[in-house]
């Protein structure tokens, strides 16, 4: 193609994800089956993830999908949808909320204050996501449930160390400067790994980096900084790689487990899965790169930051922050989230693929186009 035939070409409809959607789901009938018909706790279904995890099992038939949250949403809701609200740490609480379903999907999580922090005690992460896992793990026993699967994360092998396709044998991240969020997924781990046996089954996914329609925490920091800085004119290392989790991917993936674990609960039962697009893509020119061009603004960058400033910078801030937090400060990042950019950490999803059948039915190119697509629809009030 010449650039005299280029410049005529239709500009690309905009990718329409509602459409793609219809079409995935028909494409996977042959889930429907571990579905249609129970009945499903969703821990954390206002979330990100948890909405496509609700709206998913609605989709495909689930008798009932109850979610258990402190606020639940104002206004109507599927008649398929009921609330046990209140706090997952309190016994109670949760065992309410067990009653009577044939599987738990734990997707409730608090990234911390500032996220992915590690300066302080860190109670209010470890209370969430350790104490709540227990509460709903204790629960679901109590109440009978048949099956507990775990929305973890692959920063649980993330130490700041380089890591091509790190895989389940990759021992747990460790180290004084771990933050709060990654200690705690890890401890919540090893609870629903114990936990498996004795008429539950339990396993845990580990997305890394999920994005899609709707996400709010990196478009939350990404879309103020590219609309203050009119586009994002620096870059990190080049060579930094990573795979990044497309959230209907991940959903996907639990449909599988699901699945699997009555078909083959021997093998599939009380394991952990990375779960991701299954490729290796540059954090800041791909992904965060897809949201400025989403949003309008040029791709262009004039100064690269190296490593150790980015990682160092972000360091001194977020202690700064934390020595002046009386004054509400936040650090723009944390060192954990500036180290994850510029380290290459990518997962094998080879055990996915071979116990759970799991492929990525959406591409991380595909993906990032809905998410910039549906940032074009928000709205810019800069005429954007
Ligand atoms: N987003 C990512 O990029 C990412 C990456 C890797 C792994 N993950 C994991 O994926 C899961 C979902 O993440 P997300 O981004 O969807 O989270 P999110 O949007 O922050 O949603 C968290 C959900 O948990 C509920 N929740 C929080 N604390 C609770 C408590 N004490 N009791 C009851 N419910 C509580 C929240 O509702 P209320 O606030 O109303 O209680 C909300 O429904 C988490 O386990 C997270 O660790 C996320």
């Amino acid at each position: 193609m010449n650039a005299a035939s280029r410049t005529t070409d239709p500009p690309a409809p905009a990718p329409d994800w509602a459409t793609r959607l219809e079409a995935l789901r028909a494409e996977t009938r042959e889930v429907d089956a571990a579905v249609a018909g129970r009945r499903f706790l969703s821990v954390g279904g206002t979330g990100f993830v948890g909405r496509y995890l609700v709206e998913e099992l609605l989709a495909r038939g689930a008798a009932e999908v109850r979610i258990l949250c402190r606020t639940p949403p104002r206004g109507a809701h599927h008649p398929r949808v009921t609330f046990a609200t209140g706090n997952v740490t309190r016994p109670e609480v949760a065992r309410a909320a067990c009653r009577g379903m044939d599987a738990v999907i734990h997707s409730a999580a608090v990234y911390g204050n500032p996220p992915f922090g590690s300066l302080g005690p860190g109670q209010d992460v470890a209370d969430t996501n350790v104490r709540g896992v227990e509460s709903s793990l204790a629960a679901a026993r109590a109440e009978s449930v048949a099956d507990f699967v775990y929305t973890s994360s692959a920063n649980v092998v993330f130490d700041g160390t380089p890591r091509l396709e790190a895989d389940e044998s990759t021992p747990y991240a460790m180290g004084r400067r771990l933050d709060h969020y990654t200690r705690s997924k890890i401890a919540a781990e090893r609870l629903v790994l114990a936990a498996n046996g004795g008429g539950l089954r339990t396993g845990i996914l580990r997305p890394n980096g999920i994005y899609g329609p709707r996400e709010q925490y990196i478009t939350g920091k990404v879309v103020p900084l590219v609309r203050m800085l009119r586009g994002l004119p620096f870059s990190l290392d080049p060579s930094q790689r990573t795979d990044w989790t497309f959230v209907y991917n991940l959903v996907w993936a639990h449909l599988l487990w699901l699945r699997r674990v009555r078909e083959a609960p021997a093998e599939v039962a009380g394991k952990a899965y990375f779960i991701t697009d299954g490729e290796a893509v540059h954090t800041l020119q791909d992904v965060v790169g897809a949201m400025v061009r989403g949003l309008g603004y040029p791709g262009r960058a004039f100064v690269r930051v190296p490593r150790f400033l980015m990682v160092g910078g972000c360091a001194v801030q977020e202690r700064l922050c934390w020595w002046l937090r009386d004054l509400g400060l936040r650090p723009l990042f944390t060192r954990t989230e500036a180290l994850k950019a510029v380290t290459t950490n990518t997962h094998s999803i080879e055990r996915a693929r071979t116990l759970l059948g799991y492929r990525p039915l959406v591409g991380t190119a595909e993906g990032l186009g809905y998410m910039g697509a549906e940032l074009r629809a928000r709205g810019e009030p800069d005429g954007h």
